[in-house]
């Protein structure tokens, strides 16, 4: 059995560190990843080239000073973003892609795109300069059923969208179906998806069978058995399309454990243990440095992290706290329901 293996120092393609107290108590838990692209759906949303470098100082600000992680900014897409600020930002270095949320879908997602053809002169920008756009894929219809929401923009959103816009890199975030993986596959080297390490894990019988457990609940929700095990199929694929975003997305268990609670799963502590522990599991842990540290960065045109990280199997499981502290608030780590027996170091 192998007991340790060595991989260039992973990224994180998703992630959200908040701000304020939280951001100070959730981002050295993403200090050891090398890069991470950095979610904008703060209140009010990053929205300018100047937010997201006041941002970006802010994160800095908050990591510890060994950290290896290089924050990725993006703006979110609103109805009235402007072409020409995007475009500068990323001339000056400050973003590395845009986030487009559907108006409604997730969590501070108010200010959202609700009209996508009033975004046109922006994607076109963007496909010019080659901007990324990160699109979370969940239409916001009610009439839709929520499982099928992402199925469904798909086929009414995504595909014409990319159809309308030829050059276009797109980044299908945090895709949690069958279809999602068949569309992936379905594009060329313009399209790639990030997969979260909760989705590999959980299907949506751990949020409501026998019992609710809202730390279970995301967005975009967890699907059925057959799902999740097409997620880990393309994950293990080693196919460059398929690439780590964690969507680590803390929420105090006070919004979280409430007769509405919001979504989102904290898996920031224990990720690389955990995916080590799904990688070996399906006899694939020779392709967790293609999912994890080359693929995204290939993706966003960058080179992977010079640096590397050990994973180590131990009898012993690793350690990671149950819940952590920000300000007065407590927040719940994603409990994967097995023991991690693979310790993550720096090599
Ligand atoms: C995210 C959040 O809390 O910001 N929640 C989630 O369930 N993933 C938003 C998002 O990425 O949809
Ligand atoms: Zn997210």
């Amino acid at each position: 059995m192998t007991d340790s293996i060595v991989l260039c120092r992973p990224d994180d393609w998703h992630l959200h560190l908040r701000d304020g107290a939280m951001l100070a108590a959730v981002t050295p838990f993403s200090a050891g990843f090398g890069r991470a692209i950095i979610m904008p759906n703060l209140v009010p949303p990053v929205v300018t080239g100047a937010q997201a470098a006041a941002y970006r100082d802010r994160i800095r600000a908050a990591l510890p000073e060994t950290a290896a992680l290089v924050p990725q900014m993006t703006l979110y897409l609103t109805d009235s973003t402007d072409p020409a600020d995007v475009t500068a930002a990323h001339e000056a270095g400050i973003i590395r892609a845009v986030k487009l949320y559907p108006a409604g879908a997730t969590t501070n997602s108010a200010s959202g795109v609700t009209d996508f053809d009033r975004v046109r002169p922006v994607l076109e920008a963007m496909a010019g300069a080659g901007i990324p756009l990160c699109v979370h894929g969940e239409v916001t219809d009610p009439a839709v059923d929520i499982f099928d929401r992402e199925a469904v923009f798909i086929d009414r959103v995504l595909d014409p969208i990319r159809r309308k816009t030829p050059g276009l890199r797109v980044v299908m975030e945090h895709i949690t179906t069958s279809e999602g993986v068949a569309y992936a596959r379905s594009g060329g080297d313009d399209l790639g998806a990030t997969i979260t390490t909760h989705h590999l894990v959980i299907n949506r019988n751990a949020i409501l069978a026998g019992g609710i457990r809202p730390h279970y609940y995301c967005l975009p929700v967890a699907k059925r058995e057959t799902h999740r095990l097409a997620l880990r199929e393309a994950a293990t694929s080693g196919e460059a399309r398929f690439f780590l975003g964690t969507d680590s997305a803390p929420h105090p268990d006070s919004a979280k454990l409430q007769p509405c609670g919001c979504a989102g799963c904290f898996t920031a502590p224990n990720t690389m243990s955990i995916l080590a522990h799904v990688f070996e599991d399906e006899d694939a842990l020779d392709r967790l440095e293609a999912f994890a540290s080359l693929n995204g960065a290939a993706f966003y045109g960058l080179p992977p992290n010079e640096d590397r990280i050990r994973l180590t199997r131990r009898e012993t499981p690793a350690a990671y706290p149950a819940t952590i502290a920000a300000g007065d608030e407590t927040v719940t780590v994603f409990d994967p329901g097995f023991p991690l027996y693979w310790h993550l170091e720096d090599a």
